[in-house]
Formats: structure tokens, sequence, C-alpha cells
């Protein structure tokens, strides 16, 4: 095994020849605009993570989450910079797989197709569950019951009877079937909501298509109704205490309140289908995610307003807070754009990791198969079908926390790579940068981070011993509860202090630096756990890299 050869790079020039990923294409129709663009980011944006996910985001933090909502929008917006930089660079589709596949080379392409397995399927895992708990809502108001061992995972069953609290998973252990000495309990409306999107969408992209548009347009308006009637039930005196919990309470919402600005980046996958995707891409992308931002601190704010904070620890907490205030016709109304927003949120997301396996495959790093195309729904089928079972499989064995936090932690894992791509690849020419302006193509502005950089660091960290005194010394203090948390923030303030000294000496660009530190940031908040799940993915996908992607890559001859 050659080392360089783990970093061989796939040549961009080739790639727009061949127009995109390295095959001939049937030649897709270039119709999608800027306003197309922002719309397909919204359908991936908003889903479960703003449904189902702020509940326990609230819980944690209290009104203090908002702070959250911004600090993630912050990394969020500078890796969006980033992909857009890329995006313009390299206008093919294929997401930020394809974008490292250039920058970084095969090795590290290999690891984020390998993470955004997480963004893609794991992540529809948990809105298959979210929409399952809206879905049974809507059917309740039908006077429709399903038993609950038919609407709960084993895991959260199991989970309740160990605890002794939570009705419905009680409930689900007692009265299920048993066979063969295993007790029957699954989340049936999850099931069938997968095996839905999978058809569709093995069926054919168009239809998915126009379906998405239109399920923007009943999300965006049912939210602005959630926000302007639930603006009237607002007492003021929820929001305070403002931070109950402290700040590490705000920081353990971290996977729930990621999760819900996740998706801005599948616009990427639209390169090809772009009228003019190095100038639309990017505007499609950091519109979608700035409305979105908007939206998500206003809905905390009057969540946290409406009821106590304790009240918002619920899998359907929009639902909740008008149940709470006995606004009946709002309940109705939340549940049925809840189970519309989140379908289009999983078609996007099934409708992308075909894509990604696909361009993969013809790199040569996954089997053939999974960039055959069905010969008459011209769709990746089989690719598509394994999404499905990726999707469909867990929704038996796992429950919404893990699936919540391993979406969150490979995804942030993407990003971090995204920025560093950025903060990597070459400086382009004066002439190059030019001919980009000239016609108006997106371009990162180059702000030298030499002093300012440091300065922020400075900056910040007089802030943070100025608001929380105890927090350096506390980071130092060991007990067994917070060793695995104390250690990933003493790695982050030393890359913080690295990447301070790169600064000055290199010159670096401020904007993916800052891309790259913040969602570093984020990172410190996940839980041991989760890192121990997440190390044990990556290992599972180098072992499927050196034993077959590295043989077969198309650039090994
Ligand atoms: N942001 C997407 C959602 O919240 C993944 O459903």
């Amino acid at each position: 095994m050659s080392f360089s050869k783990l970093f061989r790079r796939k040549p961009t020039s080739t790639i727009i020849q061949q127009g995109g990923d390295g095959e001939e294409h049937s030649g897709l129709h270039k119709v999608l605009t800027v306003r197309d663009l922002t719309f397909f980011g919204i359908a991936a944006i908003i889903g479960g993570g703003t449904f189902s996910a702020i509940g326990n985001a609230c819980f944690s933090g209290g009104p203090g989450v908002v702070i959250l909502y911004v600090i993630c929008a912050i990394a969020c917006g500078f890796t969006a910079m980033c992909y857009a930089e890329f995006a313009s660079r390299v206008p093919v589709s294929g997401s930020a797989y394809t974008y490292a596949y250039v920058s970084f080379g095969e090795l590290f392409a290999w690891i984020i197709g390998w993470a955004l397995i997480m963004e893609y399927s794991i992540g529809n895992i948990y809105i298959a569950f979210s929409w399952s708990g809206y879905f049974t809502n809507l059917l309740e108001s039908f006077h429709l019951h399903l038993p609950e061992w038919l609407t709960i995972n084993y895991q959260s069953a199991w989970d309740a009877v160990e605890a002794g609290k939570g009705d419905e998973g009680i409930a689900a252990w007692k009265n299920a079937p048993v066979i063969g000495g295993l007790r029957i309990i699954f989340d049936l409306p999850a099931v069938v909501i997968n095996l839905l999107i999978t058809y569709l969408v093995y069926r054919g992209t168009k239809e998915s298509k126009n379906f998405s548009n239109a399920m923007v347009v009943i999300k965006l308006v049912i939210i602005a109704l959630v926000i302007v009637v639930g603006a009237m039930y607002v007492d003021i005196d929820n929001w305070t205490p403002f931070m109950p919990n402290g700040f590490s309470g705000v920081m353990g919402g971290v996977s729930a309140v990621f999760f819900a600005y996740i998706g801005f980046d599948a616009v990427s996958t639209l390169a090809e289908e772009s009228k003019n995707p190095q100038r639309d891409l990017p505007k499609g992308m950091i519109y979608s995610l700035v409305v979105c931002t908007v939206l998500y601190i206003i809905l905390a704010l009057v969540l946290t307003g409406m009821v106590s904070y304790t009240a918002l620890g619920v899998s359907d907490p929009l639902a909740e807070i008008f149940a709470l205030k006995g606004v009946k016709w709002m309940l109705f109304i939340v549940s049925v754009a809840a189970v519309v927003a989140m379908t289009s949120v999983m078609l996007v997301f099934q409708l992308g990791q075909p894509r990604i396996w696909m361009t993969m495959s013809r790199d040569g790093l996954m089997p053939k198969k999974f960039s055959e195309i069905h010969p008459k729904y011209k769709t990746p089928g089989f690719a598509t079908i394994i999404t499905g079972l990726v999707v469909g499989l867990p929704i038996f064995f796992t429950d919404e926390n893990f699936v919540l936090d391993f979406t969150s932690i490979g995804t942030l894992f993407a990003f971090v790579l995204v920025c560093g791509g950025v903060l990597l690849m070459s400086p382009q020419s004066e002439a190059e940068m030019a001919e980009r302006k000239a016609n108006g193509k997106f371009r990162i502005p180059y702000i030298n981070s030499k002093f300012i950089y440091p300065a922020i660091l400075v900056f910040s960290a007089g802030l943070i011993q100025y608001l929380f005194p105890t927090f350096f010394t506390g980071v130092f203090s060991f007990t067994e509860e917070n060793v695995v948390a104390n250690c990933s923030m003493i790695v982050f303030l030393i890359l913080c202090v690295v990447m301070a000294v790169l600064a000055f000496v290199k010159n670096l660009s401020l904007i993916p630096l800052l891309g790259l530190v913040s969602c570093c940031y984020l990172l410190t908040g996940m839980a041991p756990s989760n890192w121990k799940w997440f190390g044990l993915w990556l290992v599972i996908g180098l072992v499927f890299y050196f034993f077959y992607g590295y043989k077969k890559s198309r650039l090994a001859n």
C-alpha cells in the first residue's frame, strides 16, 4: 500500500467535463433557479428538529436555548459559505464527498461519504420516529387508537419499564403480544412512512420534487401561524430564569438544535440541475439558512414563553403547547403540518443518499450495483432500496435519542472536514478571482486571519473568564462524570491555540477558519457514548475502504 495513494485526488476538470460524477450523463435539465434552490433548502431543513427535537432542547436549556440556536446558526453559516465556495469552484453534484475528493484526496472523501450516511440515512430514522408521534396524534383526533406496542420502539419501551416511568412504554411492554418469548413492540407508522418514501423515490424523482415544493409552502405557513397564535399566549415570566440549568444545560441540547439546521448542504446535490450553479447554489444555501435561523429563534422564544420549559420535554412539543393552552384547533393543524414537513425532509434525504452512493460507486469506492440505474424508472434502484433498509431496519431496535446524537456528531464531523478543505484549497489566481467576480460566481471573501483570529480568541477567553469565572479552572478539575467532557474541551482549547499559530504563520482565510473552530466547539457538547459509537463507525468505514475502495478505486490504475 502506498501512502500517497490515500490522497490521490479526483481531477476537477474531468469531473466537470464528464457532467458531474465521472460518468456520462443522460443530460439533466438545468431548470432550477435561486428560488427553487432556496425552497429545496427549506424543504430539507425544517422537519424533525423543528417539530420534535426542539422540545428536549428547551427542556434541557430553558429559554437560554436561543443562545444555542444562534451559536449553531453561526457555525452552519460559516460552513454554508464553505460549501458555497466549493459549489462555486466545483459545480457538480455529490455533496461534500465530491468536494473532499478534489481537495483532500480519496481517503478523506471516503470518510466524508461514510459520515454522510449518518446525515442522510440515520437522520431519517429520527424523523421517521418523530413523524410517527405526530401521525399518531392525528389518528387520535379521529378517535383512532393504535395499541401502544405499535407506536413506540422496543428500546424506549424497555427504558420506560427500567426507569419505572413513561406510561406509553410501560403499557406497550405490558400489552405486547409475545412470540417465542420475544415481545413484539415496534413503531408501525415509522416503518410504514419509510416504506412509502422508499417506494416514491424508487419510482422517480420528478413526482417527488413537485410534492416537496408544495410541502414547503405548507410548512412555512403553519410555522408562521404557530408563532403568531403562540405569541398571544406568551407570559414573559416564563423567560426567567433564562438558563435554569446553567450553560451546560443549554449545551445539553446541542444535538437537537444542530439537527434542526442540517439540510442546507443538501442543496449542493442539485448542482447539475441548476441554471447557474456557481451563482445560485450559494445563494440558495445561505437564503434557506437565514430564513430558518430567524424562524427557529422566534419559535424557541414563543415556546419557552408560552409554558414553563419543564413542560416541553416531549416528542411533540408544538402540539403539547397548544394542548396545555386548550387551543384544540391548533393541535390538529400543527399535527398535519408536522406530518407534511417531516415527509418532505425524509424525501430530500432519501433522494440524496442513493445519489451520493451512486457517485461513490462510479468512483469505484462502492460496489458497482450502487450505480445501477433502473431501466424503467431511471433511478438508482438498488442504492434506493439499500437506503430504505438502512433507515428501516434500525427502526426496530434503536431509539430516538441515540439516532439524533449519532446524526449530529457525524454531520458535524463532515462539516469540520468541509471547512478544513476550503482552508487547504489552493488560493485562486487574481485572474481566476476576477473571472468569478465578473460572472457573478460566489467567492468566499478572503479576510486575513493573521491578527483577527488571535484577537477574537483573546477577547472570547476574556469574556468567558468574566462571565463564568470558574470555567477555565473547572476544565482542569476532573471527576468521574466530567472526564470526557473536560478532555474534549481541553482538546478544543489546544486546537484553538494551534489554529491561532497557523493563522499567524500562514495567513489563513478567516471564514473557513471560524467555521472549523465553531463546528469543533459544537462537537465538545457530544456525550461520551456518542464518541464511542462514532469511533466504531469510523473504524468500520476505514476497514471497508482499505479492503475494498482502495483497491477498486477508479484512480487505482
Ligand atoms: N433539519 C432536518 C430536520 O430537522 C434534518 O428534520
